[in-house]
């Protein structure tokens, strides 16, 4: 659905932000990237709906070319982004107006914005702060709002860059969750995170270094890379405490890193054989 081929990109002071990036993204995946700090993920993510264009290379979205300006609209319907500070993607007064602004900017019919809006607020569990100005919602509710205002475009793909960065751990979760519902309903996810605990569910990684993709693959075999740590980044520690344990023959199966419980269990089910 997304190609990159070749692409590089330079700001304008010359320093190389991406360098040669290839990569192809299929319908319905949810791909996990991560890279320490400037390792150019927000620059990656920019140009996956054309608000960056490639210094070199080319970025296609369903056969179009992000450089083609008549078709930048098409494209930003196909990919929507959320960011890291909601703030920044308000503009209506009330979370309702907020949520009716990309489709009426879409010139859609009023009672297709309002079925639009209707189950976007039901979906997200927003429909007690319709009327709430989106300002001064909590950190939580205010990343569910801009994922919402993202949802009523009705893209098949949603980016997002960091969005639990900025929260609480019960707000990252119920976020987490909502990208986990969209991915099971068939939209394709790429989902920027520090927290690399929050992948154990991504069907591919990938790892970026100095504008450059450096591993990639399944999570199970990129979460336990040793090479994680040289790149500055901390392995899940449930995955670390299986490595470690592996050393000493311990298994503990993927699947049982997922969560404390299921690690506790299975460490159970070996030893008390219950
Ligand atoms: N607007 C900008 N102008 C100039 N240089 C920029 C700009 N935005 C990013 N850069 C530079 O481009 C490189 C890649 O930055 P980018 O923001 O894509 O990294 P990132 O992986 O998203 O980092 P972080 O984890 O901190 O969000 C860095 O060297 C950064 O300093
Ligand atoms: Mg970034």
């Amino acid at each position: 659905m997304i190609r990159l081929e070749n692409v590089s990109y330079s700001y304008p002071d010359g320093k190389p932000a991406l360098s040669d990036i290839h990569m192809g993204i299929r319908k319905g995946e949810y791909i996990g990237i991560i890279g320490r700090n400037g390792s150019g993920k927000s620059t990656l993510a920019l140009h996956l709906n054309g608000l960056l264009k490639p210094g070199k290379g080319k970025v296609m979205v369903k056969g179009m070319d992000t450089r083609d300006i008549s078709r930048l609209q098409e494209i930003r319907k196909i990919v929507g982004i959320v960011f890291q500070n909601p703030e920044t993607q308000f503009i209506g007064r009330t979370v309702e107006e907020d949520l009716a602004f990309g489709p009426e900017n879409l010139c859609l019919p009023p009672e297709e914005i309002r079925r639009r809006v209707e189950r976007v607020l039901a979906e997200i569990g927003l429909e007690n702060y319709r009327y709430h100005s989106p300002k001064t919602l909590s950190g939580g509710q205010g990343q569910c709002a801009a994922l919402a205002g993202t949802l009523t475009m009705e893209p098949e793909c949603l980016v997002f860059d960091e969005v639990t960065s900025m929260l609480d751990p019960d707000s990252g979760k119920l976020v987490l969750k909502h990208v986990k519902k969209l991915h099971e309903k068939g939209k394709t996810i790429i989902y920027i995170t520090h927290n690399l605990e929050e992948l154990h569910d991504a069907d591919r990684i990938i790892v970026m270094d100095r504008g450059r993709i450096v591993l990639e693959g399944e999570p199970e075999n990129v979460l336990s890379n040793p090479f994680l740590l040289d790149l500055g980044l901390t392995p899940p520690s449930l995955m670390d405490l299986a490595e470690r344990l592996k050393k000493h023959g311990v298994m503990i199966p993927w699947e049982k890193t997922s969560s404390p419980s299921s690690f506790a269990e299975e460490i159970c089910r070996l030893f008390l054989k219950t």
